[in-house]
């Protein structure tokens, strides 16, 4: 990654007929950087992506590469390459004609074409699966080779929508470490959409939040943990405990932030409720005055505290949000 500004999308809009769409979207993704579009469901993240893209035309404002817009270009000038959040491959065709199909059309030569295909194979630890239809491979084994004709085409900005969403756990570890050697080997300048926050947090190096049509809060993965601006961000990212505050407030603490003793004294007393196990650490309930609370305790801690135990908590660090 380095400080120059491949792509910059400036106060885009995009509406529908309906009027859904997305408002005002501001966001710079610099060379070799892997920026992540998180969001739930209906938030925006595949109609930004497309508008980049250029599946569909932007309402208002402008997309650069490299300084120029690119808004007028159809998607096949474009130099971006997109791999979809649904259908990807096209099915009648052998994972080589695929590949070779984006080459074709950008006319390089039959020579090149067949390095550049032996190439994205081995990038996606393919090579061999040149002969194969779409219908006789694994879905982990299709997701790999529509990443593959989409590097080989060497876009400036890689988008991806979702593209691992339909394997299962496993695989979409294997995929998602995968993804950052290459891009990071190849310093290609990526935009990956995600509504899993894990993912998220492990793939980026800047993540964007966005809720409902707009960009909440952009940042590093640990600036938006350690820092989130809203309490739509801190409900999203990572595990938050709300407790009402009166007055229209919340305060919000991370169950890694709550120590608990048995006893009173502490800023809220409770009861616990459930003591569960989840590897090197275990996460307890607990009911209070204020609502269930939910903390991490070590492994060694586990064994002082039992269902109906009485305990107080205190908290090293809280936020506060406005009530939404
Ligand atoms: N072709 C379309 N016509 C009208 N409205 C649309 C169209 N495509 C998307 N929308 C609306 O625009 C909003 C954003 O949709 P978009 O597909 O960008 O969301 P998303 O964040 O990608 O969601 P998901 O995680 O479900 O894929 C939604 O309210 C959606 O209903
Ligand atoms: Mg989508």
């Amino acid at each position: 990654m380095d400080d120059t500004i491949k792509l910059s999308v400036i106060n885009m809009t995009k509406l529908y007929g309906n009027g859904d769409g997305v408002k005002n979207v501001d966001l710079d993704v610099h060379t070799g950087e892997l920026v992540t579009l998180l969001g739930p469901s209906g938030c925006g993240k595949t109609t930004i992506l497309r508008t980049i893209g250029g599946f569909i035309d932007l309402t208002d404002g402008d997309i650069t590469i490299d300084g120029k817009s690119i808004i007028t270009l159809p998607p096949e000038k474009r130099p971006t390459s997109m791999v979809f959040q649904s259908y990807n491959l096209w099915p009648h065709m052998t994972v080589h004609d695929n590949l070779e199909f984006g080459l074709k059309l950008r006319k390089i030569p039959k020579e090149t074409r067949e390095q550049k295909i032996a190439e994205g194979l081995r990038l996606v630890k393919m090579s061999g699966f040149e002969k194969k239809y779409p219908g006789q491979m694994s879905g982990g084994q299709q997701q790999r080779i529509a990443i593959a004709r989409s590097l080989i085409l060497e876009p400036e900005v890689l988008l991806l929508d979702e593209p691992f969403s339909a394997l299962d756990a496993k695989i979409r570890m294997e995929m998602r470490e995968e993804l950052r050697k290459i891009q990071t080997d190849l310093n290609i300048t990526v935009i990956f959409v995600t509504h899993d926050q894990e993912e998220a947090m492990m793939l980026s190096d800047r993540i964007v939040v966005m809720s409902k049509g707009h960009i909440e809060q952009q940042g590093t993965p640990r600036q938006i943990y350690d820092n989130p601006v809203s309490r739509f961000v801190a409900g999203f990212i990572g595990e938050m405990n709300f407790l009402d505050d009166g007055d229209g407030k919340q305060i919000a603490v991370r169950p890694e932030h709550i120590a608990v003793t048995k006893g009173t004294g502490g800023i809220l007393d409770g009861t616990v409720r459930t003591v569960m196990m989840l590897g090197h650490y275990l996460e307890m309930t607990l009911d209070t005055e204020k609502g269930l609370v939910k903390v991490y305790i070590t492994s060694d801690q586990a064994n002082q505290f039992e269902k109906g135990d009485h305990v107080t908590l205190n908290f090293d660090h809280t936020y506060s949000y406005n009530k939404e």
